[in-house]
């Protein structure tokens, strides 16, 4: 009988400690980082779940496409593979490598938009909205109905409602529309997949106004692969035909490569329009650096373009998406609320369903995290009313988020299945002990982005 388990597709050469910490001892360093998981240290974190971004393991191979790294200021070797390759999966023709992908949000948000403008989204990320409203413009979310609801059922539950994206575009004006996104998958609304199905329908819509269609493509290799395993007519494709696809029916995208990029710094902007490349190429000179490096080293491109090519392995696929079910199958076992179906990179759970005694204005993701780096030193991040909501200044109310969600970002290739199993017996704990979680006061704040430094104290 084949062996059913789907084992890590990959041994260990290189390891790295993590050390354990007493009761006592995270409790003083949860109140010293003022219950906000950004300012803890990570050393005093077991399992580190804040995020996926960044935190991966390179492969031999991009460790050794590091040594081949050409540091060259201009025209560099490097640039030149990098861009093949991008140019190879993505299929854009302008290729601008960027620090991380908020770099490219920025350049490309402010490149395009103007004030008064409106961008849709299926769900903006939390950088993207700060860049689409820092150029001045409105962030508009719009994603299908079954997106906002945890518990529900739906195979591609990342995807744009097309009827509310046709119904905005109508009434604003397609001329206030710079652009549409499409982020896959949708990290904000759970990490779930897009389905090519919708991609294709906002394109016809975008295209029919004459609006171009950018991808936020941090985790395209994972959304490829929930096209092969849920879409009719995608499952002899590889996930680099699916990829491929995929990017053609947009005119260009951003990508923060610490994500399906698999390395630990890196991004980049990339369009077919010649126009606006190159208006994007004079502000990366000016605020990241010259085209061929754009803020980042030789080696840099080099272990982006080998990771790239990781990303897409099917045997790597199919583990990542699987280990990611298998938390998700152990939480809902024990009676966690979890958003339904699991996603790609990270298992969202319903903090507002697990913690119904605390309300939206007391933070009660805030509240999860804050328990379960208490209850075994895992370190998660509230997705929710800290990072969507607002204060009023005026009134002191909270302005709250549509879902309370905490995230527990899985980091590629890093944690094995043991450890996995640890979380789910922590989280389990939590969970036989959640009535007598407290909420949050916000004692201080500094928006935008406020979730990375605002401070808490327990009421
Ligand atoms: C969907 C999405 N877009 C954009 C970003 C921003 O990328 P970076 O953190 O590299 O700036 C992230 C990062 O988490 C993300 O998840």
């Amino acid at each position: 009988m084949a062996a059913r388990s789907i084992i890590e597709p990959f041994r260990i050469k290189s390891v790295e400690p993590i050390r354990m910490t007493t009761p006592a001892e995270r409790e003083r360093f949860l109140v010293e980082a003022a219950y906000n998981p950004f300012l803890l240290r990570a050393q005093y974190v077991l399992i580190d779940l804040l995020t996926d971004s960044g935190t991966g393991a390179m492969s031999s191979e991009q460790w050794a496409s590091i040594m081949r790294g050409d540091e060259s200021y201009a025209g560099a070797t490097s640039f030149y593979r990098f861009e093949s390759v991008v140019q190879d999966i993505f299929g854009f023709r302008y290729v601008l490598p960027t620090h991380q992908g908020r770099a490219a949000e920025r350049i490309l948000f402010t490149t395009v938009c103007k004030p008064g403008d409106v961008v849709p989204n299926n769900t903006h990320f939390d950088t993207t909205r700060a860049s689409v409203e820092y150029a001045g413009a409105r962030a508009v979310d719009l994603p299908i109905p079954e997106g906002r609801e945890p518990a529900t059922i739906h195979p591609f539950k990342g995807n744009m409602d097309v009827g509310a994206l046709e119904a905005l575009v109508d009434e604003v004006g397609a001329d206030r529309v710079p652009l549409v996104m499409i982020t896959i998958t949708n990290n904000s609304g759970g990490g779930q997949p897009v389905s090519m199905e919708n991609v294709r329908q906002v394109s016809a819509v975008c295209r029919s106004h004459g609006i171009p269609l950018y991808i936020d493509a941090c985790r395209f290799a994972e959304n490829s692969w929930f096209i092969r395993e849920r879409e009719a007519g995608y499952q002899d494709r590889t996930p680099r035909e699916i990829a491929r696809e995929l990017f053609s029916y947009a005119d260009g995208c951003t990508m923060s490569a610490k994500k399906d990029g698999l390395v630990n710094i890196g991004g980049f902007l990339a369009t077919n329009n010649e126009m606006v490349a190159r208006a994007e190429s004079r502000l990366l000179i000016l605020t990241e650096g010259f085209p061929t490096y754009g803020g980042l080293a030789g080696r840099d491109l080099e272990a982006m373009a080998t990771g790239l090519h990781d990303a897409l392995e099917e045997d790597y696929l199919r583990y990542r998406i699987a280990s990611t079910a298998y938390l998700g199958q152990r939480l809902t076992e024990t009676g966690v609320p979890i958003v339904q179906p699991p996603g790609g990179h990270a298992i969202y759970i319903d903090a507002a369903s697990m913690l119904a005694h605390i309300p939206a204005r007391m933070f009660p993701g805030q509240a999860l995290v804050a328990a379960l780096y208490l209850e075994g030193g895992i370190r998660a991040v509230e997705i929710g009313t800290v990072m969507f909501g607002a204060t009023n200044e005026q009134t002191g109310e909270e302005t709250t988020a549509p879902m309370e969600l905490v995230r527990l970002a899985i980091p590629r290739r890093v944690y094995t299945q043991s450890h996995i199993d640890y979380v789910c017996e922590v989280v389990a704990d939590v969970y036989a002990k959640r009535a007598d979680i407290p909420g949050l006061r916000m004692v201080w704040q500094a928006p935008p982005l406020r979730h990375f430094t605002a401070r808490f104290e327990t009421v």
